[in-house]
């Protein structure tokens, strides 16, 4: 393993004190930017009834509205955006699952801003310019794979801009450039390592020491898998366009406690959901951001969706986020019993003869919403008996009965039978509205 030591930047172990100053004046200089520039946030404000001076301390930030992704729909494609075209260097979209994309911009000056904080998760996961560095984050309007290039290349590694997709040419390429690291979401990865698997190869065995993951939701049973089956360190990486793309915050390989939020460029808060008011430290809530120094796109309080808690600093001074249990908005109401695709995933990487491709169908008969988990078998138990199967399928129907309190009905698959992404995996296929 690679064991060089991490070179840090300043505020990286600058204290609390420190850190609260830069962090109140940022946010200031992005409010008044917000509200100077952007029609749509001074309307806000005004109808809020409070102003960018209005913030003395950190904890006003409480007074201002959020923003939320119906608020850059509604400004489609451009609206949001505090500095004329001429300055803006670079667009990204999410592409969303229904209805206009949301639209992101950047100044050169973000784009750098992006690159430091995306080489400095990439260093807090062990990287350095000795790496090799194979991305398999999407290139094109997803912030993934341009995202992390940038960073890369910032801290020197070899970069193989690979992008997603062609996963035996991956494994071939693994082979022959012997990449240290690999970036990418875990179910991707994942197909990866059945695909050396398939070739007969063993992935643990192969040339990378530490993976970077995200972009989608994974527990620290996906983890371990990854872990044993690559022979890797496994680095959650977390970010979303509206903030500015991956590198919002990341673990750092000492610890990987959850991911440290880069809090000098982003300020976290965790809400109730339903009532929108600040929860105390440690609660958990929906996570909410106020950019500290974007130009382009200062966003003020956006609502994430992603549920977590926000944790005390360990290997950096800055706060950390726990594990992302789910969305709100990917939360599924099964008879009453919330429901988020994560914990199923836990309880079936639990179940040793079940493989982790799976998807979650929601169906609705008469008034009563239905949960049918297909799961795939494991490729060496795919040649047993039936009721092998049938065995498997109860173990995890009763894991879930016990621990989440409802009753899905399970059907075990053949291999390769669930279909693949090459980036975010689909989860749920919701039958009730169709
Ligand atoms: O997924 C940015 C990204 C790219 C992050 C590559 C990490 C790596 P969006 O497409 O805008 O941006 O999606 C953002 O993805 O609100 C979360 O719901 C989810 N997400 C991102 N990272 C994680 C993570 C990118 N580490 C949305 N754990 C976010 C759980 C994640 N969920």
């Amino acid at each position: 393993m690679n064991h060089a030591p991490t070179i840090m930047e300043p505020i990286e172990t600058a204290s609390r004190d420190e850190i609260a100053a830069l962090q109140l004046d940022r946010l200031k200089k992005t409010l008044h930017h917000a509200y100077a520039n952007v029609a749509h946030t001074r309307a806000g404000f005004d109808a809020a009834g409070v102003h960018p001076d209005d913030l003395q301390s950190l904890d006003d930030l409480a007074k201002f509205p959020f923003t939320g992704k119906l608020d850059l729909r509604d400004t489609y494609p451009f609206g949001m955006f505090a500095v004329p075209m001429d300055d803006v260097v670079r667009i990204h979209a999410s592409s969303g699952t229904t209805g206009k994309p949301t639209v992101v911009g950047y100044t050169q000056k973000d784009i750098d801003t992006w690159a430091g904080i995306m080489a400095r998760s990439i260093r807090a996961a062990g990287g350095t310019r000795r790496d090799i560095i194979h991305i398999t984050h999407g290139y094109g309007l997803f912030t993934g794979g341009l995202g992390v290039h940038y960073g890369a290349e910032r801290v020197g590694c070899t970069v193989v801009p690979i992008s997603g997709g062609q996963t035996e040419r991956q494994v071939q390429l693994i082979q022959d450039f012997k990449p240290t690291m690999i970036v990418g979401t875990p179910s991707y990865v994942l197909n990866i390592v059945d695909e050396f698997e398939r070739q007969g190869l063993d992935p643990a065995k192969s040339s990378l020491q530490r993976g970077i993951f995200g972009a989608e939701p994974w527990g620290e049973e996906m983890r371990r898998e990854l872990e044993t089956r690559l022979g890797i360190a496994a680095m959650d990486l977390y970010g979303l366009s509206e903030v500015i793309g991956p590198g919002v915050a990341c673990e750092c390989l000492e610890s990987r406690d959850g991911p440290t939020i880069w809090e000098d460029h982003f300020y976290p808060e965790i809400i109730d959901p339903v009532t929108g008011k600040v929860l105390p430290e440690g609660e958990a809530g929906e996570l909410v951001f106020t950019s500290l120094s974007k130009e382009a796109l200062p966003i003020v309080r956006y609502r994430t969706r992603d549920l977590t808690r926000l944790l005390p600093p360990t290997a950096r001074s800055f706060r950390r986020i726990g594990k992302i249990t789910g969305r709100s908005d990917d939360m599924l109401v099964i008879r009453g019993v919330n429901v988020f695709p994560s914990q199923i995933e836990e309880f079936i990487l639990r179940t040793p003869k079940l493989a982790p491709h799976y998807v979650l169908e929601v169906s609705r008969r008469g008034h009563m919403d239905d949960l049918a988990v297909k799961v795939e078998i494991k490729p060496e138990f795919a040649g047993e008996p039936q009721l092998v199967r049938q065995a498997a399928a109860w173990e995890l129907q009763h894991h879930i009965k016990s621990y989440i309190g409802i009753n899905p009905q399970v059907d075990v698959v053949d291999v390769d039978t669930i279909e693949r992404s090459a980036g975010k995996a689909r989860r749920v296929i919701d039958l009730r509205h169709k």
